[in-house]
């Protein structure tokens, strides 16, 4: 375990499935008015709106809403979010739905009380808002599992205009303050959403794993959470109701991404990066354009991680190692994991989310980090790309 970090994470978790029984006790610290944030409507449909509204109501709060939070949130509808929270001088944020909605709420909260542009400053500058700026406690209620927004400062927005989706991840005053964590409210997901919100924990894992090669626990944990996902996906697809897989999904989400597992190791979140690149030009669900770009960038990695690469397929894949090279199991490695977003019913190209040859050059335009076990290049991304058609 190499390299000095501090670990803190402010997130109260309530878990299980009685755990909005928590939610009248959770928002009562906070002040009387509430802005309420959610999606298309899936709330609605399933009774999780009433269950909050209820708590609201329990808990003697007013709040205003607004819904119609899109998936791949829009800088338009963060500057939506803005005016209703300053007009309503909202004391929480209460977010309920996916990754969308949570990253809005953190978005909302960020930029209502900054007096200049929140979107060059925070997401193109990386900024962090200043101490004495006043930000809007976030609260969430989770209703997919997938992107770890539960527990993290990550918000990712998409400016359509010039067509940039960009993750900020923010500091501790931006984490949800608390989350509601209940399986069962994940339940009413459309299978493809399952899937794609179990390739993008997978991919989060992956994008720490792949990095690093000392002796690190942080390795040992994220390859636990590997073999739990894989046992765990392969029981919801068969029983997507099967409250013991999609709970423990549930949790893997949450550990894969809200900054654990990253201690001690670089990362360079290439597959991230390319995946949102694709998403600002396709709309493609995040979840599924990861899984599209992976087979292809695993493989064009694979000298550079072949040590790594050859673990994963030992540990997490259990591939028996006698009598094959190292480069043999790097193969079998990447082999596994694509035989998996296959199985699973993962997108397993980037031509079924709409890309096609010509976007090709501006797809390639994704920000590139260094970190992991090869720094990338503009054109080894057209490679990718091309190779993920
Ligand atoms: O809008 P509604 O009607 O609620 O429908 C949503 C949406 O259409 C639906 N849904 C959610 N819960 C449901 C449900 N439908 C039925 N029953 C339920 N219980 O699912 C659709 C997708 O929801 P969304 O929130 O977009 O999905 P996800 O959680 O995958 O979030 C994706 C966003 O998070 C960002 C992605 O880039 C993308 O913008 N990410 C955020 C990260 C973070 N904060 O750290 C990291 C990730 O890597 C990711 O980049
Ligand atoms: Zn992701």
């Amino acid at each position: 375990m190499l390299g000095n970090f501090i670990y803190y994470n402010p997130t109260k978790l309530y878990f299980g499935n009685q755990a909005a029984e928590n939610l009248v006790n959770a928002i009562s610290g906070y002040g009387k008015k509430v802005l309420l944030v959610y999606g298309g409507g899936s709330i609605k449909t399933n009774g999780i709106y009433d269950t909050v509204v209820n708590a609201l109501k329990a808990a003697g709060k007013d709040f205003t809403e607004v819904s119609g939070v899109m998936p791949n949130p829009t800088l338009e509808k963060v500057k939506e979010g803005v005016a209703v929270a300053r007009s309503c001088d909202a004391d929480l944020i209460l977010a309920v739905g996916g990754g969308s909605t949570i990253d809005y709420a953190k978005a909302v909260s960020a930029s209502t009380w900054y007096d200049g542009d929140a979107w060059e400053n925070f997401w193109v500058k990386q900024n962090e808002p200043a101490p004495d700026q006043r930000i809007i406690p976030v609260g969430a209620v989770l209703t997919l599992s997938g992107t770890g927004s539960e527990m993290n400062g990550g918000s990712v927005i998409t400016d359509e205009e010039t067509k940039m989706k960009l993750g900020k991840v923010f500091g501790y005053r931006l984490y949800p303050q608390f989350a509601i964590l209940n399986p069962e409210f994940t339940f009413s997901l459309p299978k493809n959403q399952m899937v794609a919100g179990m390739f993008d924990i997978m991919s989060h894992i992956l994008e720490q794993y792949f990095s690093g090669d000392d002796d690190s626990t942080s390795d040992y944990i994220s390859e636990g959470l590997m073999r739990s996902l894989i046992a765990s996906s392969r029981v919801a697809i068969k029983d997507p109701k099967n409250y013991e897989a999609r709970s423990n999904i549930m949790w893997i989400a949450t550990w894969a991404l809200n900054t654990l597992i990253g201690k001690g190791k670089t990362q360079d979140w290439e597959v991230h990066m390319i995946a949102h690149a694709i998403g600002a030009y396709t709309h493609a669900t995040h979840g599924m354009a990861l899984a599209g770009v992976s087979g292809a960038y695993y493989k064009f990695i694979m000298k550079a991680a072949q040590a790594r690469l050859a673990r994963f397929a030992r540990v997490v894949w259990d591939v028996p190692a006698d009598g094959k090279t190292e480069e043999d199991l790097a193969a079998a490695g990447v082999a596994a994991l694509e035989a998996w977003i296959k199985e699973i019913g993962a997108a397993s190209n980037i031509s079924v989310l709409g890309v096609t040859e010509d976007m090709i050059e501006d797809i390639a335009n994704a920000t590139l980090l260094g970190g992991g076990y090869k720094t990338l290049t503009r054109d080894d991304v057209i490679q990718i790309l091309k190779a993920s058609l």
